[in-house]
């Protein structure tokens, strides 16, 4: 029986609640990599794809990869999705909807064969949560998973390579993650996660490029005394510096246009109201278009935060977890997407994407694309995300036209 795409779009947003249900937290959605709920995540969606005779396999990174056969053997590989792991206290549809809508497109097919397999991918792994580390997933896929990843640790001391083995998986086996040769490309669809595609009253954009990141811990060392004998002048407060530092970072980065900055963890020790905290841990995210001009930034952050332990009479040190280039999208599937955008009755709108996404690791190997669905509110990374049943209905209407453009190109 055909389904209409009013239908399916509904049962897009039905799947992708009911994924928001498998979490490691009563009462709101945290679902990081490897964790229990990520089995029943897979379970779930390989109850969806066996109607279409398709089983699924999870990767030595644990990453879900399912092929959908092209119609003759030999084919390339086109591969379509996104990631399936969530931020603490999530909304339902971050990674999730790409993933899901990468399923009611294959059912869209109705069984149809096309001149290239499709490999639907849920990528175990993008937000960096249980590792300080994103993107372990997609990694994994371009063979860039290295022995330094591995080794990381979680905040009960579990490694990655722990963690793999723990959900019965083997390390040994990463080198069989990576994508096969034959790959043609990789489209990911994605909510925008910010307010433009709202602000423009449109439905769909398409993603030029994608803002570079940098992400750093930063300590700041003092010295924890008694907070009722210490005299004011004689402190050397780790958290009241840690705090002027953030204040100053907010300001830097609302005088720099393009540029969006956030401390968004800090651990103060030994975090008891009647000691002056003589240990202090802050993350900071940086983040512009331009990589000349992030790289700027992180340098001056760093400094402000030497200048202002300094004058406290503190000690601070950095250590970087992540740096990652602003990285185009494919020109011709960026062609490709706004012809779609239309052909679905849409009027594309052109952007950068200032999250990042496991579109950027996967650009550095393959022809990548991604198509962005508008946000309500511009709310993401939080359970009020949203988005718009209509404008899901568009985005299958898209992607049906990308996959016949593409099966008509090759
Ligand atoms: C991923 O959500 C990011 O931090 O951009
Ligand atoms: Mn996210
Ligand atoms: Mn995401």
């Amino acid at each position: 029986m055909r389904v209409d795409l009013r239908t399916r779009a509904g049962q897009v947003l039905q799947r992708c609640q009911k994924l928001a249900l498998f979490s490691e937290d009563a009462g709101s959605l945290r679902r990081t990599f490897l964790s229990a709920p990520m089995r029943d995540c897979h379970r779930e969606i390989a109850s969806w794809l066996q109607p279409l005779g398709l089983s699924p396999r999870i990767d030595a990174a644990g990453n879900l990869r399912a092929l959908y056969p092209a119609a003759a053997s030999g084919a390339p590989r086109l591969f379509i999705g996104s990631h399936l792991d969530t931020v603490p206290n999530a909304g339902a549809f971050d990674g999730v909807l790409g993933v899901v809508l990468a399923v009611a497109l294959l059912e869209s097919l109705d069984g149809k064969r096309l001149p290239f397999a499709i490999e639907l991918v849920g990528f175990s792994e993008e937000e960096g949560v249980r590792f300080s580390t994103p993107f372990l997933g997609s990694l994994a896929l371009v063979g860039r998973l290295s022995e330094s990843h591995l080794a990381k640790t979680d905040s009960r001391g579990i490694s990655v390579r722990e963690a793999i083995e723990s959900f019965g998986l083997h390390p040994a086996e990463l080198p069989g993650a990576a994508m096969s040769r034959d790959t043609l490309a990789f489209l990911e669809f994605h909510i925008e996660q910010g307010p433009a595609l709202e602000n423009l009253g449109l439905s769909l954009a398409v993603v030029d490029a994608i803002s570079g990141q940098t992400r750093l811990e930063f300590r700041f060392s003092g010295r924890a005394n008694h907070a009722g004998t210490t005299p004011m002048d004689l402190r050397h407060d780790a958290l009241a510096a840690a705090a002027e530092w953030i204040a100053a970072v907010e300001r830097e980065a609302r005088r720099t246009p393009g540029l969006v900055a956030t401390v968004g963890s800090i651990q103060a020790k030994p975090g008891v109201a009647n000691v002056i905290p003589g240990d202090v841990r802050a993350t900071l995210d940086v983040r512009h278009a331009s990589d000349g001009a992030r790289t700027q930034a992180v340098a001056k952050l760093t400094h402000l935060a030497e200048e202002i332990a300094a004058r406290r009479g503190l000690a601070v040190a950095h250590t970087l977890l992540l740096e990652q280039p602003a990285i185009p999208m494919d020109p011709f599937l960026s062609g490709q997407i706004e012809t779609a955008i239309r052909a679905a009755g849409c009027k594309p709108h052109h952007m950068t994407s200032g999250a990042g996404h496991d579109a950027m690791i996967l650009a550095g190997s393959v022809p990548s694309g991604m198509i962005f669905l508008r946000t309500p509110g511009g709310i993401s990374h939080d359970p009020a995300e949203s988005v718009l049943p209509a404008d899901v209905e568009k985005a299958l209407e898209c992607g049906m036209q990308l996959l016949a453009q593409l099966a008509s190109s090759s």
